[in-house]
């Protein structure tokens, strides 16, 4: 299967480093690069000197029955285009994430691939990350901290919104878009059944015209909690993953995947002592200390690597179905819509997604 692609900037490159090195002639991940075209002849210009061919135009590419799919890794505004054109020319489609600017659009790139029958698969990639993948394995198995009914997902970052296309809300910039979409499709691969309602508040710390960050509280109809924070002005983090369960605590602290499991061994009050808190006296906000927990480390889950484009391959052979489906796609930017209608009336949404 050869892949081109476009759009060759910070994730269009990252896609093209992987495919060079580690898929091209491996049996196991049947994905080559066949090419890049980019609109900045700057990028085009770095591909070539990478020894990448470079297309002069995108109808060029289009053009190319040597290329069997599209990987669109363009700013979020010109996904739809892509979609709409690598369609109608017969070629199978990776579209980065978000996959477009909202549901209405994501319906539509969608119609346009089922009528032109070709593969379309949205890149969202931390379905694979350890931390999700450790994360999850401890939701799944009530033996580490028992039943999971609360779960906060954050991520926080000190660089404000990078590059420039990002600070804009015409060119799907703001973090719901940009990082709201990966926490979310991790919590719908996590959390089973319906969201019954969901707050959401944004943050314009450094003025920009979109959100800068965010706070989302939603809550499934089985009474699980879920909030999700994504912050770019944080200097201290808090841990990237808190998960609360009936028998224990699970942190994952950080990328790094430092962490552990902290069970308690006995919950009668009177064994736990007190200690002095400012000025008074609490046995209530005490740290659990000695034989009164188990610490344990955590049981770290790893992706097998570049299993996204192995899944693309056999979904385009027919073998497989795609990972990321429709639906699931169309649920988060359901979520996605309705996250924003509450930071704008700041409002609790109580529907069903
Ligand atoms: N899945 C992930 O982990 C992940 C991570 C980062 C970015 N992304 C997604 O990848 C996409 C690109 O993000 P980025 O960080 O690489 O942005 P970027 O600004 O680094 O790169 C975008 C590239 O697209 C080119 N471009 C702009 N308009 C174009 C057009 N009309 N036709 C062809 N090329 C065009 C630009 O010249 C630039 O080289 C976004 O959709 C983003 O959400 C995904």
């Amino acid at each position: 299967m050869r892949i081109a692609i476009i759009g060759y900037g910070g994730m269009g490159g990252y896609h093209g480093r992987l495919l060079r090195q580690y898929c091209g002639g491996d049996p196991e991940y049947p994905v080559e690069l066949a090419g890049i075209y980019d609109i900045s002849s700057e990028r085009a210009a770095a591909a070539r000197a990478e020894g990448i061919f470079a297309y002069e135009s995108s109808e060029r590419l289009m053009a190319d029955d040597s290329v069997d799919a599209v990987l669109i890794a363009t700013p979020n505004d010109v996904h739809a285009q892509y979609v709409e054109r690598a369609a109608a020319a017969g070629k199978h489609i990776i579209c980065e994430k978000p996959v477009g600017l909202g549901l209405s659009q994501a319906e539509h790139m969608y119609a346009c691939a089922e009528s032109a029958g070709v593969v379309f698969e949205v890149h969202q990639n931390r379905r694979w990350d350890d931390d999700f993948l450790t994360v999850k394995n401890i939701y799944d198995h009530r033996e580490h901290i028992g039943d999971v009914y609360r779960i906060e997902s954050r991520v926080m970052g000190g660089n404000g919104i990078p590059g420039d296309w990002r600070k804009r809300a015409a060119q799907g910039g703001g973090m719901m878009l940009d990082w709201g979409v990966h926490l979310i499709d991790q919590m719908f691969e996590m959390v089973k059944g319906a969201v019954v309602s969901l707050h959401c508040e944004y943050s314009y710390i450094y003025g920009e015209e979109v959100e800068d960050g965010c706070r989302l509280s939603v809550r499934f109809e089985n009474g699980t909690e879920y909030l999700i924070v994504i912050a770019t002005d944080c200097f201290i983090n808090l841990p990237r993953w808190q998960l609360y369960g009936t028998e224990g605590t699970a942190q994952i602290a950080d990328w790094d995947l430092s962490g552990g499991i902290v069970r308690p061994v006995v919950r009668r009050d009177e064994h736990i002592a007190g200690i002095r808190a400012g000025n008074g006296f609490t046995r209530t906000m005490a740290p659990r200390v000695g034989d009164s927990i188990i610490k344990s480390p955590l049981e770290i889950v790893r992706a097998r690597p570049f299993e996204f484009y192995k899944n693309f391959a056999a979904a385009c052979a027919g073998d497989e179905l795609p990972a990321v489906r429709k639906e699931q796609v169309l649920r988060v930017s359901a979520l996605m819509e309705a996250a924003q209608r509450s930071a704008q009336s700041d409002e609790v949404i109580k529907e069903r997604i």
